[in-house]
């Protein structure tokens, strides 16, 4: 019996225990299958995972090297502009592109290409001016912003790549609502530029000297008061002392709105605020509006951009240069509007200068906060937080001492001297005022 159902239990057994063989077979079979596709999977992502960055590392590769090739055909813009067809933006990569526009966003300068340039530029097609650095274009970033792209001169020397630097380092991190936008720069052996943001009215200069008159009374009065907020931003708002010395209507950019921005820091200065006298080397500025501690052996300190900005204030009142040897009367203007008001005829000033009567009140205001500006020692001139709230009718103005005393011993010609001149030709400039002096 036991044996039978030994028997009959053995005889049971063996099927079943060949069914629940089979039963795990299939198992490990379905596991290894699945594991096994699972694995297959992961090596094909990886494997196009780096079959994607090998083509991506490729593809900047050739960017770059196509950037250099059209720098080797030639330095200057010129060259840029006949080495090919336009480099439309759907070849720049526009990961990066993202990357750049977030930056600016964050108010960093950004380091772009020459190839980049030469695709916001079109291929540098439309000039917009030239001056004593580079030339200008104007351009357009991929999202629509127009830029003012300023190629600086190939022979850069070892200063002019000084104040590349100043502006790039100074400014790029500086943001005011009267201070031009630096967007970016490119740096590269053969190419050095600097990206702005888009003055659509162009400088004050373009608009004061001419015959047109756009803009009224009121609008300049405005415009004098937006510039000195900017350059007071620059001496006592922003975290270190910065001297622009190069305050000029030329580098007064005007919004679509005619709002003023200050532009061209190629020559900032970066200054500790406590320290305030410092040695400068080389001549800065241009003539006529650069305070005569920058051509004389004196101390400077941000007051020279005080005096050049109340030169600035002089063009303003009479619309006309400050010395212009076209007009009849040979006469440097800030000298005899002080002859003017020394004898309480500065309405004569006024009349001369067309302004309209209800303007009197700001013009007269304009002169005396002018001939404070222009005073012979920096320590007499105003703070530009002073200039800003006399312009504005919130600080009583004295009436200024003579501002000129000083130029009795000297020719006042050769003080006033190549006033039409731009930054770069200062040198021999200023070095014909002093050996006259
Ligand atoms: N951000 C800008 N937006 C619009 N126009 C600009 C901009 N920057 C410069 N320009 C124009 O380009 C021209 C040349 O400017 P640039 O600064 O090179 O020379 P400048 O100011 O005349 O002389 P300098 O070299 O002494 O500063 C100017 O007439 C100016 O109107
Ligand atoms: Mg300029």
């Amino acid at each position: 019996m036991e044996s039978n159902s030994s028997n009959t239990s053995g005889s049971n057994s063996t099927p079943s225990d060949s069914g629940s063989t089979t039963g795990n077979d299939t198992a490990i079979a379905i596991v290894l299958i699945i594991v096994g596709g699972i694995v297959i999977v992961i090596i094909a992502f990886i494997i196009y995972k780096c079959v994607k960055k090998c083509l991506r590392r490729r593809k900047r590769v050739e960017l770059h090297s196509g950037t250099a090739s059209s720098i080797d055909e030639g330095t200057t813009p010129n060259n840029l502009e006949t080495s090919g067809a336009a480099v439309g933006f759907s070849q720049v990569e526009l990961e990066s592109m993202d990357r750049f526009l977030a930056e600016i966003l964050q108010e960093r300068p950004i380091k772009f290409t020459s190839f980049h340039l030469k695709s916001f530029t079109e291929n540098f097609s439309e000039k917009i001016g030239s001056g004593g650095f580079g030339v200008v274009y104007k351009g357009q970033l991929p999202n629509g912003i127009p830029i003012a792209v300023k190629v600086l001169n190939s022979n850069m020397d070892k200063r002019a790549e000084e104040q590349f630097m100043a502006e790039v380092g100074t400014i790029g991190r500086t943001y005011h609502l009267h201070l031009v936008r630096l967007y970016g720069f490119c740096f590269e052996p053969t190419v050095k530029a600097l990206v702005y943001e888009y003055m659509e009215n162009g400088s004050l200069e373009k608009h004061l000297f001419s015959s047109e008159k756009k803009i009224g009374f009121d609008k300049l009065n405005e415009i004098a008061i937006g510039t000195a907020k900017g350059i007071r931003y620059l001496h006592e708002e922003c975290q270190h002392r910065i001297v622009h010395y190069d305050i000029k209507p030329g580098n007064v950019l005007l919004t679509v709105s005619f709002s003023p921005k200050v532009a061209d820091f190629g020559l900032a200065k970066l200054c500790d605020r406590e320290n305030t006298h410092f040695t400068i080397t080389g001549a800065r500025g241009t003539p006529g509006y650069a305070a005569p501690e920058l051509w004389m052996p004196l101390p400077v300190t941000h007051k020279c951009d005080v005096y050049s900005f109340g030169m600035l204030l002089f063009e303003i009142i009479g619309r006309r240069r400050n010395f212009d040897l076209e007009l009849q009367s040979k006469e440097w203007y800030p000298r005899w509007v002080w002859q003017k008001f020394e004898i309480g005829e500065i309405d004569v000033v006024l009349t001369i200068a067309d302004i309209e009567e209800k303007y009197r009140e700001k013009a007269e205001r304009i002169c005396k906060v002018a001939l404070w500006c222009v005073q012979y020692r920096p320590d007499e001139r105003p703070t530009m937080s002073s200039v800003v709230r006399m312009l504005e009718g919130e600080q009583e103005i004295k009436d200024p001492a003579d501002p000129f005393q000083y130029m009795v011993a000297h020719s006042l010609e050769s003080i006033a001297t190549s006033s039409t001149g731009t930054t770069a030709d200062y040198s021999s400039g200023a070095a014909r005022a002093s050996s006259s002096l």
